[in-house]
């Protein structure tokens, strides 16, 4: 069968990326502009900065996508970008850009869903497996994902308030530690030899949804209680109880999952599956389990282009076909 590459286009929150990837499963360039340094004054994404970032960077990364792997716009299949859900007029800025490159070059047109994008990360690294179960965790998202065939999802289980990547970067507010916070809460957890202990919130028997705001709210009020006695809480302590509590719910619902729906093969996707303790507690479990689990490097579990072009690869196989009238859908469903 003829090679087929996908040039992926990713605008939806704050990163201006572009990744051209062949079959869905090789990465031949991979370009990120992240904007990180322009929102952490604000201590988190602003969305009128994020689409300004995005219409300076968009042209340029596209450029350096296929600078970087040596091709023209002749050289390519089809064209994948991210649909939605993420911030409305930062996700119009790589449609657009999408619709103008395809309509110039003559090439189709591929809507991909955000999180789709995270969990294809994985086809990047290893052969992808069905049945599957994803946990995806990020910044806007905590879900548990069935896959029962390629392109299938089904949603088994999302956070009912906070995501836990958002519980992370609040946490970390408090701490004074800056946005975004999740690796810095990772670092102390990690470094601490002790845990406070935090409450983990189960809901209904049998319920594959998630919670973080109580967790969040006894974090921050346990800090604030104590500054307003004048005592000092040892960040490090505090870190580790926090991470404790949200790395034992993820794992427990995603074990608990993956035995019920009998899956070949568990993944972890997202930014928050950069998370050390979570990578190690969930490779730990599922190998007593007998049960292959992998999680892509850290760079891949960000938001990347090469995630929405490899989603888009197999999008654009099974036939499905965007159009001019795509628009952002910061709502869209899975
Ligand atoms: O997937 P992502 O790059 O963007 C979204 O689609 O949201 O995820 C960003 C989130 C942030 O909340 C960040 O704090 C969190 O991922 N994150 C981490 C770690 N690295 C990034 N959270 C916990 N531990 C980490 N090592
Ligand atoms: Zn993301």
């Amino acid at each position: 069968m003829k090679d087929q590459y996908i040039l992926g286009i990713e605008t939806s929150c704050d990163e201006t990326a572009a990744s051209i990837v062949k079959n869905g499963q090789e990465i031949i360039s991979n370009v990120v502009a992240s904007q990180i340094e322009s929102h952490k004054r604000f201590g988190g994404v602003v969305p009128e900065i994020a689409s300004r970032h995005h219409v300076e960077q968009i042209t340029i990364v596209i450029e350096e996508a296929l600078k970087q792997a040596g091709m023209t716009p002749q050289d390519l299949d089809a064209v994948a970008v991210t649909e939605g859900p993420g911030l409305v007029g930062a996700l119009l800025i790589g449609i657009n850009a999408a619709k103008a490159f395809a309509f110039a070059n003559g090439l189709p047109l591929v809507g991909v869903h955000h999180i789709a994008g995270h969990i294809y990360a994985n086809a990047l690294v290893q052969k992808m497996e069905f049945p599957l179960l994803a946990l995806v965790v990020s910044g806007g998202h905590t879900e548990l994902v069935l896959m029962k065939d390629d392109g299938l999802f089904e949603l088994i289980g999302e956070t009912r308030d906070d995501a836990a990547g958002e519980a992370y970067d609040k946490v970390a507010r408090v701490l004074n530690l800056p946005y975004p916070g999740g690796p810095h809460i990772d670092k102390l957890a990690n470094e601490s030899d002790e845990a406070l202990q935090f409450p983990r919130a189960w809901l209904e028997e049998g319920s594959y949804d998630f919670s973080f705001s109580g967790l969040k709210s006894a974090v921050i009020n346990y800090q604030h209680n104590a500054e307003q006695r004048g005592e000092k809480v040892n960040p490090n302590h505090l870190a580790a109880g926090f991470q404790q509590s949200v790395v034992e719910v993820l794992t427990t619902k995603t074990i608990r999952a993956a035995r019920e729906f009998k899956v070949k093969q568990v993944i972890a996707a997202g930014g928050v599956a950069a998370n050390k303790g979570l990578r190690t507690s969930l490779e730990e479990a599922f190998t007593k389990e007998n049960i292959s689990f992998y999680v892509p490097p850290i760079k891949l579990c960000t938001d990347n282009a090469a995630m929405i072009a490899a989603a888009g690869n197999s999008k654009f196989s099974a036939g499905h076909r965007g159009n001019m009238s795509m628009n952002g859908r910061p709502g869209l469903e899975l």
